[in-house]
């Protein structure tokens, strides 16, 4: 037996966090059968070697989020953690890390923000910098703790700082700032020269469907502090002052939408002195998720010649990133790159879609060799259009796609024995990967890019099978319930741009469901009780708005977005009655409060929601369900959200489950759902004796279908089932991305119901494996690194015989359902096999 995976925070070895009472995690790996944790110790260490917390050994089996409870943590510490554990086997183990604090109070900078006085109408980035030099003495440890209102970077002695992009990442900034923590051990030299470049970012650049500029104000501006110490124990704190200066440098233009322009040959400007601007350092916290990282580099795969004559290179797969170019070019030579993610009919590069963004880098070149990729600015794209360059300058190898995302964990495989599934299962961890860049965006090309609630909340347990994504979504929550008022619900894109709006349904009950999932997946109640306002709030507010019957008829809804069952409407709800879909969620939403306060504790709360929810049920059947049993709104996505959210007694569900086959069967099998609707229409259906059926519409081939869009070529998720008709024609400019991932949300099914991989407790402390083979079918390997550790499913028919592998992890149970059999097994952890002939049909190819 061993531990492994220590994390403080779901963070290994985290520096610069600001959580008062961190929470520890371990997983335990064994050889043996049934292992349990029977017992742990904790002890933390500061820096000084002074224990500042012993828990002493606990009875316990707990092995996840165990909270922290010895001495005050102090600011700008490391502390070391020693975890020891013991098992039903009488083994016993270690492990250890160490976690350092930032300055866990915004309140405690003494840096200033400081700004410049360039015109208003300058495009360029500022450049704040300052020399310093050292005491002639050895260093032990340097820290930069460094923020701004935009984007910045950071060099010392020339050198970038960190390898984190889009710093300090997008939040609502009119509440909350964060700020990031940098090692600079060994950058530091005796006179030193420090450089801050900030751009406009989400800040202060144009954004928004409108393009608007200065949503948040109208000068960038930066605040940083160089913490030093000497090995004889001593401090120097460099930080922004007025002794600043600012210029500019090459960066001559950079926005999100846009793309950037670096002039290298540009030779310096004017230094001015910086200037002190008031802010309330209350603001300030620390970085809450991971940052943007760079995660994977793709080589050009090929050189395209357009009818248009272009210069056209293709990555191969569609992404959100930018390009870094190698390129010796003449002095003042101009490259051009534009960014597309389609060739139109015709093999042109195809930019419509984009809208306003102009998704254009320049680069300038200065005669020597020189590598160039922008720093401010990110494209969703697949091919490149390259201007500026001769022929014999275009050399492949000499391109690189740089795939930028929030560094999340990696957690979940799927693979089958069918190729255009496993495309499916690639194009949603892409699109996961291109919409998860610090904020969960509904796409990453267009004049939009922004952190739609509806569509996170549809992908969320999803997106939590193929990657880590609690500290991500609990950032993105934090600035919910920041933007979440009284009068206007939860907004419909977090951070809010768009000013005041009334809640939607769908859309703003992220609000109550990203945090449920995030406690199934990760056990964490510790995000129940920081959501816990904002999930009853968002309750209280529906009830605000609901009529005499004590259902929700009013406001704009998104409805089923853009479902395909009234394919003609300009308003592209779909044909289920809106406040039908909004009641629904209604109900839901209040049964998750009504759930959440009995966890947390809140006897009083958790009756009153659960007596609201059966008042709303009720509400619910008398208006939408006739007396015999018709719903009046009889679409696919109508009957899905009835029967998932359970809100008919189980005499009714027999109709609606009949009403949902026929009109399945009307589409030939096929699926008219929209945002709302997709998410769990497979599931309604293998849950209620329709599993055949979940498998023949999701292996369907045209359109519409998940596969239509694989078998076109598709890298990523399309917004729209008919994102390239049929015809071959693309849809809309006004609205087609071809990287969206809603109807990725399927994803959550094949884990589930394909894999079988399930949680029963919160944190799969109880696991349940149910692999549900379809036709069509032959093998299934899954993977989930749950936070016990790893869960595998791997099955196979084979002559009406079926051979199963699952592997649980220690510490953990879990209910195995064994497919075509009746056997139904409680297992500790450790490996499993089976082996036995199948009673009912076998899957095949
Ligand atoms: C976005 C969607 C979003 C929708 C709201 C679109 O422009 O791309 O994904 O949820 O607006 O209806």
């Amino acid at each position: 037996m061993y531990l492994k995976d220590l994390r403080t925070e779901y963070r290994e070895n985290p520096i610069g966090l600001d959580v008062p009472r961190p929470r520890f995690s371990w997983k335990i790996v064994s050889n043996e059968r049934n292992v349990v944790q029977t017992a742990y110790r904790i002890t933390v260490t500061d820096e000084h070697g002074k224990k500042v917390w012993d828990s002493t050994r606990r009875q316990s089996d707990q092995s996840i989020l165990v909270e922290y409870a010895g001495e005050d943590l102090q600011p700008c510490t490391a502390y070391n953690v020693q975890v020891e554990v013991w098992d039903n086997k009488l083994n016993n183990a270690s492990t250890s890390g160490f976690f350092e604090t930032g300055l866990l109070s915004g309140t405690n900078f003494t840096a200033d923000f400081i700004s410049h006085d360039f015109p208003a109408e300058e495009t360029v980035c500022p450049v704040f910098f300052k020399e310093f030099s050292l005491k002639d003495k050895p260093v032990k440890k340097a820290r930069v703790y460094a923020t701004a209102l935009g984007l910045y970077e950071i060099k010392i002695n020339g050198k970038r700082l960190g390898d984190i992009f889009f710093a300090p990442g997008w939040t609502n900034y009119k509440k909350r700032v964060q700020y990031q923590t940098y090692v600079a051990d060994g950058m530091l030299q005796n006179h030193n020269k420090i450089e801050i470049t900030v751009a406009n970012g989400w800040y202060k650049g144009i954004f928004g469907l409108k393009c608007t500029p200065n949503i948040y104000g109208d000068k960038v501006s930066v605040l940083a502090e160089i913490h030093i110490t000497y090995a004889d124990g001593a401090k120097q704190i460099i930080k922004t002052d007025e002794s600043w200066k600012v210029t500019t440098k090459s960066i001559r233009y950079s926005e999100i939408y846009m793309g950037e322009i670096v002039d290298s040959t540009f030779k310096g400007e004017k230094i001015c002195s910086a200037a002190r601007i008031d802010f309330d350092k209350s603001r300030i916290l620390a970085q809450e998720s991971e940052p943007v990282r760079i995660t994977e580099r793709l080589p050009a795969k090929r050189l395209i010649v357009s009818p248009k004559q272009e210069r056209i290179i293709d990555f191969g797969q569609n992404l959100t990133g930018f390009v870094e170019m190698r390129v010796m070019g003449k002095p003042g030579q101009r490259i051009t790159i534009r960014h597309a993610e389609v060739l139109d009919k015709q093999g042109n590069l195809y930019t419509e879609n984009l809208r306003q963004a102009r998704a254009t880098d320049v680069f300038i070149c200065n005669g020597e060799e020189q590598i160039f990729m922008p720093h401010f600015t990110f494209h969703g794209f697949r091919y490149i259009a390259v201007d500026g360059l001769e022929d014999e300058q275009i050399r492949l190898e000499n391109f690189t796609a740089c795939v930028l995302h929030t560094d999340m964990e990696p957690t979940g495989s799927f693979n089958c024995s069918n190729e255009l599934v496993n495309q499916l299962q690639s194009n949603i961890r892409w699109s996961q990967r291109s919409n998860f860049l610090d904020i969960p965006t509904d796409c990453p090309q267009r004049d939009e890019r922004l952190g739609w609630t509806g569509d996170a909340q549809v992908f969320s347990w999803t997106a939590a099978y193929n990657y880590s994504v609690a500290l991500f979504f609990r950032k993105w929550l934090h600035d919910l319930a920041s933007e979440q008022t009284k009068e206007f619900g939860v907004p419909h894109i977090v951070p809010n741009i768009f000013g005041e709006h009334r809640g939607a349904a769908g859309w703003s009950d992220a609000a109550t469901i990203v945090p449920w999932v995030l406690y199934q997946v990760y056990g964490d109640k510790r995000i129940l009780e920081e959501q816990y306002e904002s999930i009853k709030g968002w309750v209280d507010y529906l009830t605000s708005r609901c009529g005499e019957n004590g259902l929700w008829q009013t406001d704009f809804q998104y409805g089923d977005w853009l479902a395909l069952d009234r394919e003609s409407s300009e308003s592209r709800t779909g044909a289920t009655d809106v406040y039908l879909i909004a009641n629904a969620f209604y109900a839901y939403s209040t049964h998750i409060v009504g759930k959440v306060a009995r966890i947390l504790g809140k006897a009083e709360d958790a009756d009153k929601y659960d007596e609201l929810y059966r008042k709303i049920k009720k509400a619910f059947n008398e208006e939408y369900v006739t007396a015999t049993g018709r719903l009046v709104s009889e679409t696919q996505t109508a009957c899905v959200l009835v029967l998932h959210f359970n809100l008919v007694d189980e005499k009714r569900r027999e109709r609606i489950i009949k009403t949902l086959q026929n009109k399945v069967a009307e589409h030939n099998y096929h699926l008219t759902t929209g945002f709302l609707g997709t998410p769990y229409l497979l599931h309604v259906l293998s849950e209620n004796g329709l599993h055949e059926m979940a498998g023949k519409i999701f292996l369907q081939q045209d359109y519409p279908s998940w596969l239509y869009a694989v078998k076109l070529g598709a890298t990523t998720v399309w917004e729209r089932w008919d994102s390239i008709r049929p015809n071959g024609d693309l849809q809309s400019p006004m609205m087609n991305s071809f990287n969206h991932y809603a109807y990725g949300s399927v994803g959550d099914w094949m884990y589930r119901k394909l894999a079988g991989i399930n949680q029963l407790e919160p944190g799969y402390k109880k696991i349940l494996i149910k692999p549900q083979p379809i036709e069509g079918i032959s093998w299934v390997k899954a993977t989930f690194n749950s936070p016990y550790g790893l869960i595998r499913v791997e099955w196979s028919t084979k002559n009406k015989k079926i051979f199963l592998d699952v592997e649980i992890p220690a510490n953990t149970t879990a209910i195995l359902d064994l497919p075509g059999s009746n056997r139904v097994e409680e297992i500790g952890s450790g490996f499993y096999h089976f082996e036995y002939d199948l009673a009912v049909k076998e899957g095949s190819e």
